[in-house]
């Protein structure tokens, strides 16, 4: 197939831009650059040894857009380009309501002129909102977010499911990421914090290489074994593939398909710390402290209905995750840079 990847040099983009090619598929890009770099492309090509089309394009610039319909005879489109900086969605709603909804809706408008209805977007586990039912699984309500970057995924899910009850020949597929961690193993391309990091892997990280003193621990008196926050954390390799099996699914179906994206098992935060030292030989320093305001305690994934219908199933566990993660550290302290 002809996809064409929306923010296809971030950090999940780029991963599946790799399974994409490898795979057999042709790939048209684009990116903003707003969180990532065009280094990320001559990555892409030292792995695959495979070229790709790629346009430097904003999705809130409808021509930008068009010139690459235009110009391309695309099958199917996956959607990554967006913001998803939790915090700075507080403070900057409107920046995230723009880019993530109008953009959305830009590329949506653009794809049904052009007579491209297949999409395969990407969400978050953020939409089952403060739920305290595991394992999720997709049946389960959209809650509401604690944030407005949850906010948008939520709204997107929206927007892209009344397509098809408009307009039966969409194929739109929801793909609800749990906690996506780790790097390809060749170290070549992997997650690049532009700040201090927010998420837990990327911070840990930073701790080992020396760019951050300590790692803050948000809180040990969750009803979990050890008292800190169990999430579900699948390998980004892993979530790349579930996007070509996602998409090779989609393929003659017309309808909404909606499918969790994750390992099924839960892993504290001090597992994933004690994992990492394993995994490097390097200690962790560590202080505990409050909570972190909207987590929840546990969180993971039912998988079964990604595994029946699209014969998904993680195959990287923890060690894997932070091999390839120290791995990728390692060889690029400061990232793209
Ligand atoms: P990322 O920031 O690395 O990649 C997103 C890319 O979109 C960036 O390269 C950015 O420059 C680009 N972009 C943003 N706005 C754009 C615009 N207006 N026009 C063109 N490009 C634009 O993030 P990621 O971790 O790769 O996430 C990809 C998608 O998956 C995002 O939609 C994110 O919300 C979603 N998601 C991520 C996680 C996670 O933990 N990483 C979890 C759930 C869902
Ligand atoms: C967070 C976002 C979620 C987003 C997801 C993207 C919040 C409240 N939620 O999810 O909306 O979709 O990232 O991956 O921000 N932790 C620490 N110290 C740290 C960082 C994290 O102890 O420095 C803990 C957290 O409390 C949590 C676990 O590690 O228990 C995982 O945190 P994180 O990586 O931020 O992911 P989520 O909170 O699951």
């Amino acid at each position: 197939m002809k996809v064409l990847v929306s923010g296809g040099t971030g950090y999940i983009g780029s991963h599946t831009i790799v399974e994409l090619l490898n795979n057999g598929h042709e790939v048209i890009a684009f990116d903003n650059f707003y969180n990532s770099k065009p280094e990320v492309l001559n990555r892409i090509k030292t792995i695959t040894g495979k070229d790709i089309k790629f346009y430097k394009a904003d999705m809130l610039k409808k021509d930008e857009l068009e010139v690459i319909f235009n110009e391309n005879e695309i099958d199917a489109v996956i959607h990554f380009a967006g913001l998803k900086a939790v915090g700075e969605s507080c403070r900057k709603p409107i920046l995230y309501y723009t880019n993530n909804i109008c953009g959305t809706l830009n590329l949506i408008s653009v794809m049904d002129k052009h007579n491209v209805r297949n999409i395969v977007f990407s969400s978050s586990a953020t939409v089952y909102g403060e739920t305290d039912t595991v394992p999720v699984d997709e049946t389960m309500p959209v809650g509401h977010a604690t944030n407005p970057y949850g906010e948008t995924k939520i709204m997107q899910e929206f927007i892209l499911s009344d397509l098809y009850k408009a307009n039966n020949n969409w194929t739109v597929t929801l793909l609800r990421y749990f906690n996506p961690v780790g790097a390809h193993e060749s170290g070549l391309i992997g997650e690049d914090p532009q700040n201090v990091p927010n998420n837990l892997t990327p911070y840990i990280s930073q701790v080992a290489i020396g760019r951050l003193p300590h790692l803050n621990v948000f809180g040990n008196d969750y009803p979990t074994p050890d008292g800190t926050g169990v999430r579900d954390y699948i390998h980004v390799v892993d979530l790349a593939i579930g996007h070509i099996k996602a998409l090779d699914a989609s393929c003659g179906k017309k309808g909404v398909f909606i499918y969790n994206l994750g390992t099924g098992k839960g892993y504290s935060v001090l597992e994933m710390v004690h994992a990492f030292e394993k995994a490097t030989g390097i200690k962790i320093n560590y202080k505990i402290t409050d909570r972190r305001a909207g987590d929840i305690a546990i969180l993971y994934a039912d998988t079964e209905k990604a595994k029946r219908e699209i014969g998904f199933v993680a195959q990287r566990g923890i060690d894997e995750m932070c091999r390839d993660l120290w791995n990728w550290q390692k060889k690029n302290p400061h990232g793209f840079e």
